[in-house]
């Protein structure tokens, strides 16, 4: 029997430990954890997940500094706003929705968060201090969409050590950082992208894979091999043709209903990946509050 992996059950558990956890920090220290949320322009699909996150935020208990600019910011604009919340005392993370307009440069942005308070696990601090570490050490500020899947494979309860973990995309926000948290976990890891020559023939010798490339249902059936385990990060918006009518459905990077049929476990879109990605950043909030205790 395949085995549905529940993000939205999963993530639900984790925010309300975080809200328990939250409401005693308050007790002990009188504050809140604060989340400065950026959000330049108005990209659909940016402000969909900036209002699930501040939601999310507010429902646990964490403080939302929320700042909703014009497309037209400017780079130095944004740099302004970003070194005022990095001094500003009610404000532990902070988030810049990504993408940024064109115009700005978004290295430039992610570099400018002080490392302690950057709630994506973006800056450069944060990606060295993930590689290096030999264990995810509690006081890390993780990207949240990896460090998601990755609670979601250990909740399995199946030993990750020694497996063959192809992680499909090589984005700085997914694949990368999710190849490193596998590798901690002892896993022998592959990272397939655009160019993997046979890239059938490499997700197919996976006892993991992990689908992050943004392409709609492209892990195929016999792509996969018996019994493995597939986390598929990919939210893709199609059009599909139901009686004559076109509607917009939401699918993942995996054809998730051939692929389930072999899967030993399997992540759904939605309802897998996504409410794990904000449950972590409001983790990552509560970490960086705490660690400015220490
Ligand atoms: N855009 C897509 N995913 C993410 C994410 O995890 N964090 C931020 N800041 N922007 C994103």
């Amino acid at each position: 029997m395949t085995k549905l992996i529940n993000g939205k059950e999963i993530a639900q558990n984790l925010r309300n430990n975080l809200k328990k956890e939250i409401d005693i920090l308050k007790k002990n220290t009188g504050k809140v954890p604060g989340l400065a949320v950026v959000q330049v322009g108005n990209v659909a699909a940016s402000s969909v997940y900036v209002k699930a996150k501040t939601k999310s935020a507010k429902e646990v208990g964490i403080e939302v500094i929320d700042n909703h600019l014009p497309e037209e910011t400017n780079q130095k604009e944004l740099l302004n706003i970003i070194e005022t919340l990095n001094n500003q005392a009610n404000v532990d993370g902070i988030l810049v929705q990504l993408p940024l307009p064109k115009h700005i440069n978004e290295q430039i942005i992610l570099d400018s968060i002080h490392p302690d308070k950057d709630a994506d696990g973006f800056h450069p601090l944060n990606v060295g201090k993930l590689s290096i570490a030999s264990h995810n050490d509690e006081n890390l500020l993780i990207p949240c969409t990896p460090y998601g899947c990755l609670i979601m494979l250990k909740g399995l309860g199946v030993e990750l050590s020694g497996k063959n973990a192809v992680v499909v995309g090589r984005s700085n926000i997914v694949g990368k950082p999710m190849a490193q948290l596998l590798l901690k976990e002892s896993c022998t890891v592959t990272i397939a992208h655009s160019r993997t020559k046979n890239i059938e023939e490499v997700c197919k010798k996976a006892d993991i894979i992990v689908a992050a490339v943004g392409r709609p249902r492209m892990i195929k059936e016999n792509w996969v091999k018996k019994d493995a385990i597939v986390i598929d990060v990919g939210i893709n918006r199609i059009e599909v043709d139901i009686d004559g009518e076109i509607k917009n459905r939401l699918v993942g990077d995996v054809d998730f209903n051939a692929v389930s049929k072999n899967a030993a476990a399997i992540t759904p879109v939605p309802g897998g990946v996504g409410p794990m990605t904000i449950a972590c950043l409001l983790r990552n909030t509560m970490i960086a509050f705490k660690n400015s205790y220490k």
